[in-house]
Formats: C-alpha cells, sequence, structure tokens
C-alpha cells in the first residue's frame, strides 16, 4: 500500500519486495540495497541515475555519508572551483551568499534523480560539480569507468551519529526518535546510506588504489589545518592556489559562523522540502560524547577498530 502512495515504479517496487527492509528513522521504511539502506523514495532514485546518468571525465564528485560536512565540503569546492568568476569573496555578489551549497552543488539521486525527475543538466558548466551519498559499490557504471574525480569526506561516527539523529529528529513529524534505539540501528549498519563503516571503507580503499582519482577527507582535519586541507583538495582538482589570502577568503565565507547566518540559510527551503537551516547545528569536533554513555562510546571505538582499524583508517 505504501509504496502505491509513494508513487514507485512497477520495476522498484520487484526490486523492493526481493529486499530485506526496516523500519526507518524518518520515513516508513530502509530497504537495503546492494549492502547499503535507503529510504523508498530514495532507492528509486538511486534506480534512476544508475541507470541514466552519463558522467563527464570532467566531473568532480563530492561524496559523504550524511552528516560528515557535505555541506561545508560543496560550499568550498564550489567557491574553489569557481574562484576565477566570483573572486570577491566577501562582497554580495558570491552565489554562496544567496545560495544554500546544496543548491549550487545539487546532489545527484537526492535532487537530480528525485520523484521522478531525470536528471536536468542544462544549467551546469565544465567541470561539473556534483553532491552523493551513494556508497563507491552503488556509483554509477559511467562514474566508475571514467576518469572523473572523487572527493570523499568521512567524519568520527560518534559526532556523525549525534549528528544524523538530530537531524532525523527535526525532520521527524511525529515526535523523536530515542538515542537508544537510533544507536542500536545504527551500530546494526541500518541507517541512511549505512553500513556507516562500510561506506567509509569503500571510498579509504579507492583512496589507497586510486590516489589521482580518489581524495580521502577527514571534517577533524579540516576543522584543525583548514588551509592545509583546501591546499590539498586545490591541488587534487587541479586547481593549485598561488596567493595565500584567497584561501582565507573561502574559508572566512564557507565557516559554520557565516554560512549559517545567512538571511537564505536562515530561511530558505531544498525542493525536496528539508529546511536549510537543519543542515546548521554546533559544527563542532567531539559533539558525540556529550549525549553518548560510556557504553555507548565503548561499542562505537570496538567497531570502528574492528572494522577499520585494519585499514590503517582511525579516528
Ligand atoms: P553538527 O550536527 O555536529 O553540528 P552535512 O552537511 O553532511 O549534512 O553535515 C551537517 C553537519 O556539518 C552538522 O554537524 C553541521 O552543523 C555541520 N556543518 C554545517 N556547515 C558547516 C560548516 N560551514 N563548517 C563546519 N561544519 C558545518
Amino acid at each position: 500500500k505504501y509504496l502505491l502512495e509513494l508513487g514507485v515504479t512497477e520495476e522498484c517496487k520487484k526490486l523492493i519486495m526481493s529486499l530485506p527492509t526496516e523500519k526507518g528513522w524518518v520515513a516508513n521504511h530502509l530497504h537495503q540495497y546492494q549492502g547499503f539502506w535507503h529510504t523508498t523514495r530514495q532507492l528509486q532514485a538511486v534506480l534512476a541515475c544508475q541507470r541514466h546518468f552519463q558522467a563527464q571525465d570532467t566531473d568532480i564528485f563530492l561524496i559523504t555519508t550524511p552528516k560528515s560536512g557535505t555541506t561545508w565540503l560543496k560550499a568550498i569546492v564550489f567557491a574553489l572551483m569557481n574562484r576565477f568568476q566570483y573572486p570577491n569573496t566577501h562582497t554580495h555578489h558570491h552565489p554562496l551568499l544567496s545560495e544554500n551549497p546544496h543548491v549550487l552543488v545539487p546532489f545527484l539521486e537526492l535532487g537530480l534523480y528525485i520523484d521522478g525527475q531525470v536528471g536536468d543538466f542544462t544549467t551546469f558548466t565544465s567541470p561539473r560539480l556534483f553532491g552523493t551519498h551513494l556508497p563507491f559499490v552503488s556509483l554509477p557504471d559511467t562514474v566508475k569507468n571514467s576518469t572523473c574525480k572523487l572527493v570523499y569526506m568521512c567524519r568520527n561516527p560518534k559526532d556523525t551519529f549525534v549528528s544524523l539523529w538530530h537531524f532525523t529528529n527535526k525532520l521527524r513529524t511525529n515526535g523523536t526518535n530515542s538515542l537508544e534505539e537510533t544507536f542500536d540501528k545504527f551500530t546494526r549498519g541500518v541507517s541512511l546510506y549505512g553500513p556507516f563503516w562500510d561506506h567509509v571503507l569503500g571510498y579509504w580503499k579507492q583512496s589507497l588504489e586510486n590516489p589521482e582519482r580518489v581524495l580521502f577527507l577527514k571534517y577533524e582535519e579540516m576543522k584543525e589545518q583548514p588551509k592545509v586541507q583546501v591546499l590539498k583538495l586545490a591541488e587534487f582538482l587541479g586547481r593549485p592556489f598561488s596567493l595565500e589570502e584567497e584561501i582565507d577568503g573561502i574559508l572566512k565565507l564557507c565557516s559554520f559562523e557565516n554560512l549559517s547566518n545567512l538571511e537564505v540559510n536562515k530561511t530558505g527551503k531544498l525542493a525536496s522540502g528539508e529546511d536549510y537551516n537543519t543542515f546548521f547545528r554546533r559544527g563542532d569536533v567531539g559533539d558525540g560524547k556529550n549525549h553518548l554513555s560510556p557504553q555507548m562510546i565503548k561499542k562505537f571505538d570496538q567497531i570502528t577498530q574492528q572494522k577499520l582499524h585494519g585499514y590503517g583508517l582511525k579516528f
């Protein structure tokens, strides 16, 4: 019945019947497809972009799990790539001052292919910038087979989880999810685009195998040494900086304080329904431990050690 209500295609309906399904955090259901969990609406869009999206070798993908700093990364890369067109990061002409980063760098599956859309690329100029939360395994084949660049940003699982818990509770219309119940789901891997650890590991391995194609960044390192990370990012994208002041301007423009206080981000809303202000909460490192019990922290650390340490990835 709910599939009918959502206007799900026959193809997607058939697929869903064959997939493991669990109760979602916001939407009613999550389905496990290619090893990762998606809402029904999202799954239909994932199938559409896998089938229809045509990558170009010059495309740039900004990839994250939800709440790992997507909005920040989109803002920084947009400003970095467009800095010749918009050199003055402090004037009111800069697009980031009047538009949300998710509009300037749209999501593939959550934007361009959501709700039956077929991807409108008419307004894009080359190199095209896209955001996605897709795990590596689910990227459209044309992306995997092209030479386009993938920038992955991850964030430590405790902060990501707490951020996601707050975010999904804001989006819910009937009551909040308890921290305990949501923790149980997240640590079992049942979360948006989860399992979190598998998502991170997929791109970590790619970054080791193909460092010229995949750049792996950490939210915490971006916070700690933003200049170093942005220099690295610019080199990777083939747009190195010659003037340090340029980086300062970009970092200031894209800072949590600046973006979250802009009128557009206080009052606007995405076409897919989310208020822009839900993408800005605290923007700190370490908030996870303000919410999690010592047992929860222990469990997070155990899973991270078990799943990631062997590959040389630590948080
Ligand atoms: P918190 O909930 O911990 O504050 P995403 O952009 O992937 O949805 O992630 C949202 C998280 O990034 C939120 O974390 C949000 O506050 C934080 N964030 C948003 N904009 C940021 C910025 N410009 N700098 C640093 N963090 C930012």
